[in-house]
């Protein structure tokens, strides 16, 4: 039996944590109402939630999807759209325009914004505390992988090598090394994570499932950057040509236009490759990959 389209799958997927993330975020009219009209601006603004979409495919790929792929997903948007908040702000890209809408410490204000990202982020490692499905061990290993991938071992040393690189000129090697932790990392961990959450990944699956992230994690960087030059910035709903305007080392910046546009096609090839062992339960995956490599925005 052929698996549902790939285009199905995604409106989904996004609308599953979507409803997760709403049960999370609703209204607050208190003294705190600012900081939670701030959290809601910024995670229902039109974000593609590739992230979710690939807990969901991992999940997928072993036939289980279940309500703890939702609290998944919906902990690692939380991350990624704390990262994003403080990524945006005036010390680090210092970007004004987020998905088409004012960044967050443009549309309320910079401490809020701050905020904003603190709170999100601990959200999330509360809503993995209420797994239902897995067994504690396993919950334990999903709340690590997501404090590994979101913090000194992953994105924050990532963000940090980012922003020291400004006006630098790494080596390909270095500048590969910043993209796999600054977001291949959250990458990996959305999928592991997606496929823990089934309680029946085995060893294999997760190393196998890891090398497809890993690909996918860095064509995912290698995308953007070539988007940074190409795409305009109504496509963008971001600045376009706003890494050039930081003079941020970048894989268009190093490779040229061609070359990041190779490497995206190799790493394609490389995530396709570490699929093999899978059905077309993973046609999913599959499909995300070339979604990655060929997305306009
Ligand atoms: C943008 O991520 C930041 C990077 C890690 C390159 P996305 O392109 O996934 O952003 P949204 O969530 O869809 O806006
Ligand atoms: C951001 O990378 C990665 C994060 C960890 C948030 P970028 O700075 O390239 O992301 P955009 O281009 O602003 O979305
Ligand atoms: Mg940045
Ligand atoms: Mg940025
Ligand atoms: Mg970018």
């Amino acid at each position: 039996m052929g698996d549902i389209p790939f285009s199905k799958f995604l409106s989904t997927s996004q609308q599953r944590v979507d409803r997760q993330l709403e049960t999370l975020l609703s209204d607050n009219e208190g003294p705190a109402s600012q900081l939670f009209a701030a959290l809601r601006y910024s995670v229902f603004s039109g974000g593609k939630r590739i992230r979710p979409v690939l807990a969901y495919a991992a999940a997928h790929a072993l036939e289980s999807i279940n309500q703890d792929t939702d609290r998944v997903a919906a902990a690692i948007e939380l991350v990624h759209a704390y990262s994003l908040i403080h990524d945006d702000l005036p010390a680090m890209d210092d970007d004004d325009l987020r998905r088409g809408k004012p960044t967050c410490h443009i549309a309320f204000n910079e401490a809020t914004a701050i905020l904003a990202g603190d709170a999100l982020q601990t959200l999330a490692f509360e809503q993995l505390t209420t797994l239902e499905n897995t067994s504690p061990e396993t919950t334990l290993r999903i709340i690590a992988s997501l404090a590994k991938a979101a913090g000194v071992q992953g994105m924050v040393a990532g963000q940090a090598i980012d922003i020291a690189a400004v006006n630098g000129t790494p080596t390909l090697e270095e500048l590969e090394h910043m993209h796999r932790q600054k977001t291949g990392a959250m990458i990996v961990a959305s999928i592991t994570m997606g496929a823990l959450s089934t309680g029946k990944a085995t060893e294999q699956q997760l190393d196998s499932l890891t090398s497809y992230g890993e690909a996918i994690g860095l064509a995912f960087q290698v995308q953007d950057d070539i988007l940074d030059v190409t795409a305009n910035t109504a496509m963008l709903g971001k600045q376009q040509g706003a890494d050039q305007a930081m003079n941020k080392p970048t894989y268009t910046s190093l490779l040229g236009l061609d070359g990041a546009r190779e490497k995206a096609t190799q790493l394609q090839k490389d995530a396709l490759d570490a699929l093999s062992d899978f059905d077309q339960h993973a046609d999913q995956l599959r499909a995300i990959a070339d979604y990655i490599v060929n997305r306009n925005y």
